[in-house]
């Protein structure tokens, strides 16, 4: 079966972060195509990234970073819970990213983003940067608005049209998570090169 997971943004106390993902989750389920599973960054205590080497070069020396690697190897595909901070990323999810290299590539990912605009700004930068980790971003996405799915910009409060928008974002995700696993198995390798 085809493994999703569901990966939070922030980790701060108070954070809307996981609130969003175990939404998600809920709604997922009702997707027979994947398995969905929460994975929270505030988890795994990763230190910033001080690794002596790149990961293109091996694992993580450190335990939380080496915990983190074997998490994220297990999925197939990714759905990003993304916080906006400052018109881009938190700092914590980069830092997440940064740890990750062959565990995420040719393997594919979509957005549920938050902010006053959505989250959209967030959102382009997360997409620059897992085009340079070789993961395929559907374009499909949902938008969370923190003046209106957030009762005084602390309680989520979806509506309907947040499930509607979701399906096809879904839908993307299972289609080029598929398309990605055929991929990572060879099956379009350059003409001409070893197979
Ligand atoms: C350090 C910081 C910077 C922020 N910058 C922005 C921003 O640039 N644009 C925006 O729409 N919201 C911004 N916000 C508001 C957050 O998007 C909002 O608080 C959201 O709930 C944060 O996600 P979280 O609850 O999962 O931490 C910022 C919040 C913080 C803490």
């Amino acid at each position: 079966m085809t493994k999703i997971a569901i990966v939070t943004g922030s980790v701060r106390p108070g954070r809307q972060s996981l609130t969003i993902a175990e939404w998600v989750k809920a709604q997922a389920a009702e997707h027979a195509a994947a398995e969905f599973e929460v994975v929270d960054i505030a988890d795994f205590n990763l230190p910033v990234w001080a690794e002596a080497t790149p990961p293109s070069w091996g694992a993580p020396q450190t335990a939380e970073g080496q915990a983190w690697s074997a998490k994220m190897s297990e999925f197939d595909g990714y759905i990003f819970i993304v916080s906006e901070y400052n018109h881009s990323i938190t700092g914590a999810l980069k830092n997440a990213l940064d740890y990750l290299g062959s565990e995420v590539n040719n393997k594919a990912a979509a957005f549920v983003s938050y902010g006053s605009a959505g989250g959209a700004r967030a959102v382009e930068h997360l997409r620059g940067i897992l085009s340079e980790m070789q993961v395929a971003h559907v374009r499909a996405s949902v938008q969370f608005s923190l003046f209106h799915d957030f009762e005084n910009f602390a309680t989520f409060t979806p509506g309907p049209a947040a499930t509607e928008a979701l399906a096809p974002a879904l839908d993307q995700l299972i289609t080029w998570t598929k398309a990605m696993e055929a991929v990572r198995e060879g099956a379009f390798s350059p003409v001409g090169a070893e197979a």
